[in-house]
C-alpha cells in the first residue's frame, strides 16, 4: 500500500482524490500497490464530504506522517506550494503536480532535488490538463531536435475565442461562463492576458531544449484587444483567430512569443475548439504531430495528475530522469523576426499612406464595417512598428503565423 497527501482540495485536488478513489482498483492493477489518499491538506473544513476526516490544516502533520510516501501539490501559486515540495522532496517523497507556476519558475531546481533523492518530481498536468505532452517532449520525441512548438494552451481563451466567433458572444458573459465552468484561473487576468499560457510555452520549451526557458522573457499579449470585427475579417482572410503560445528556431535562433494569431484554416489547430487545448510539434525527424484534448476542468486534470501518482509508484527508489537544467537558455530577440501583419485603421487613413509607411499591402474589406484594413508584406517586428508609429490610431493588430 502507498500512501498519498493530497495539498489543497479545490478543484483539481478534490478531482484527484476522486480519481484515485474511484478507478481505485484499475490503478491498483497499473500501479502494482494500492494507493491511498491518507491525508488532504487544505484551510477549509468540509463538512459532509466523504474525505473530510482526512482534511488537516496544518502541513506540519503531512511532514511528520512517516507513513505518506507521495504528496500530491494542487494548491496553485508559488508558496507555499514551493516550500511545501521543496520539502517533500527533501524527505525522499515523490511529487506530483498541476501548479505551472511552480513548476515554470522551479521545475529544474525541483527536478535536481528529486535526482538527488532518487524520487520523482513529475508534472504532467502543468500544461494542457489531460492532455498527454510532458512525457512526448521528454520520452518520446527526444531523438529528434525540436524546430518547433505551437500550442493553444488556455482552455478558457479557446473557449471564449470560439464563442465570439461562432456566436458572436460578449467577452464579459463568455468569460463568466468559463469561470462558472471552472476552468478559469481565479484571478481571469491569467487566462485572458497571456499570462498562463505563457508560463506553460516556458514549461514546455525549457523541456525541449532541457535548459531554463524564463517566461519573463516572453512577449505575451492577450485576447482582451480581440473584437467581434476582427472575426469577421479573419472569415474573409479564410482564417482564425487563435492565442497561440510558440517556440521556435529559425536559422540558429530561439524565438518564443505569446499572442492572438490569425493562422489558416485548414492549420491543424484551426478545428481546436472550445475548452479543448492542443500542441503542435514539429522535430526535424518525426515532422509535425500534434496532441490533443482537454486542456482544463477537473477530471482532465486530475486524471493527469494521478497517472503521475501511478509513474511515482511504478518508479519507487529510482528516479525517472528529465533534462531541464538551471542554466539559463537565451531567447532571440523576437522584434527581428520576419512575418506579415493584418493591421485595422479608421477609414479616414489612406492606402496611399498606408503604403508609404509599408510598402505594398493587400486590402481586407468586410461588409458593414467601413475602415482601412490590409495585410502587409513580410518584415521584421520592428520595421512594422517603425511603419506603424507614423499613424495617430491602430485599431488593431494581429500576427499572421507562418
Ligand atoms: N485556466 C487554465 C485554462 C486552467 O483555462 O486553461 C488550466 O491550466
Amino acid at each position: 500500500m502507498v500512501n498519498v497527501a493530497v495539498l489543497g482540495y479545490g478543484t483539481i485536488g478534490a478531482g484527484v482524490v476522486e480519481v484515485l478513489q474511484t478507478n481505485a482498483d484499475s490503478i491498483e492493477k497499473k500501479a502494482g500497490e494500492r494507493i491511498v489518499v491518507k491525508r488532504i491538506l487544505d484551510l477549509r473544513e468540509f463538512p459532509g464530504d466523504p474525505n473530510a476526516d482526512k482534511v488537516v490544516h496544518d502541513y506540519k502533520v503531512i511532514e511528520e506522517d512517516e507513513d505518506i510516501q507521495i504528496v500530491v501539490e494542487c494548491m496553485g501559486g508559488l508558496e507555499p506550494a514551493y516550500t511545501f515540495v521543496k520539502t517533500a522532496l527533501l524527505q525522499g517523497r515523490s511529487v506530483a503536480t498541476s501548479n505551472k507556476e511552480l513548476v515554470a519558475k522551479y521545475g529544474a531546481e525541483l527536478i535536481g532535488i528529486a535526482e538527488e533523492k532518487k524520487v520523482n518530481f513529475l508534472f504532467e498536468a502543468s500544461v494542457g490538463g489531460g492532455i498527454p505532452i510532458i512525457r512526448p517532449l521528454t520520452q518520446c520525441l527526444t531523438a529528434d531536435v525540436i524546430e518547433e512548438i505551437s500550442g493553444i494552451l488556455n482552455g478558457t481563451t479557446n473557449y471564449m475565442l470560439t464563442k465570439m466567433e461562432e456566436e458572436g458572444a460578449d467577452f464579459d458573459a463568455v468569460l463568466k461562463e468559463a469561470q462558472e465552468k471552472g476552468y478559469a484561473e481565479l484571478h481571469p487576468e491569467a487566462d485572458i492576458e497571456g499570462f498562463d499560457a505563457c508560463r506553460k510555452i516556458a514549461i514546455l520549451t525549457s523541456l525541449a531544449y532541457g535548459k531554463q526557458v524564463d517566461f519573463e522573457d516572453i512577449h505575451t499579449e492577450g485576447i482582451t484587444n480581440i473584437t467581434a470585427e476582427d472575426f469577421l475579417y479573419a472569415r474573409a482572410m479564410k482564417k482564425c483567430i487563435k492565442l497561440l503560445g510558440k517556440s521556435w528556431s529559425d536559422d540558429g535562433k530561439l524565438y518564443a512569443l505569446v499572442c492572438p494569431m490569425l493562422i489558416d484554416q485548414y492549420h491543424p489547430l484551426a478545428g481546436v475548439k472550445d475548452v479543448f487545448n492542443a500542441i503542435f510539434v514539429h522535430g526535424n525527424m518525426v515532422d509535425d504531430t500534434m496532441f490533443y484534448g482537454q486542456g482544463a476542468g477537473r477530471r482532465p486534470t486530475a486524471s493527469a495528475v494521478a497517472a503521475d501518482v501511478v509513474d511515482c509508484v511504478k518508479h519507487m527508489g529510482t528516479h525517472i530522469k528529465i533534462i531541464w537544467e538551471q542554466e539559463k537558455l537565451p531567447l532571440s530577440d523576437f522584434g527581428d523576426f520576419r512575418r506579415r501583419y493584418f493591421v485595422r485603421m479608421p477609414k479616414e487613413v489612406s492606402l496611399d499612406a498606408v503604403e508609404k509607411a509599408f510598402g505594398p499591402v493587400e486590402p481586407v474589406q468586410v461588409e458593414g464595417v467601413v475602415e482601412t484594413a490590409f495585410v502587409t508584406g513580410i518584415m521584421s517586428e520592428k520595421e512594422y512598428h517603425a511603419a506603424a508609429d507614423q499613424f495617430d490610431t491602430i485599431l488593431n493588430m494581429i500576427r499572421i503565423d507562418v
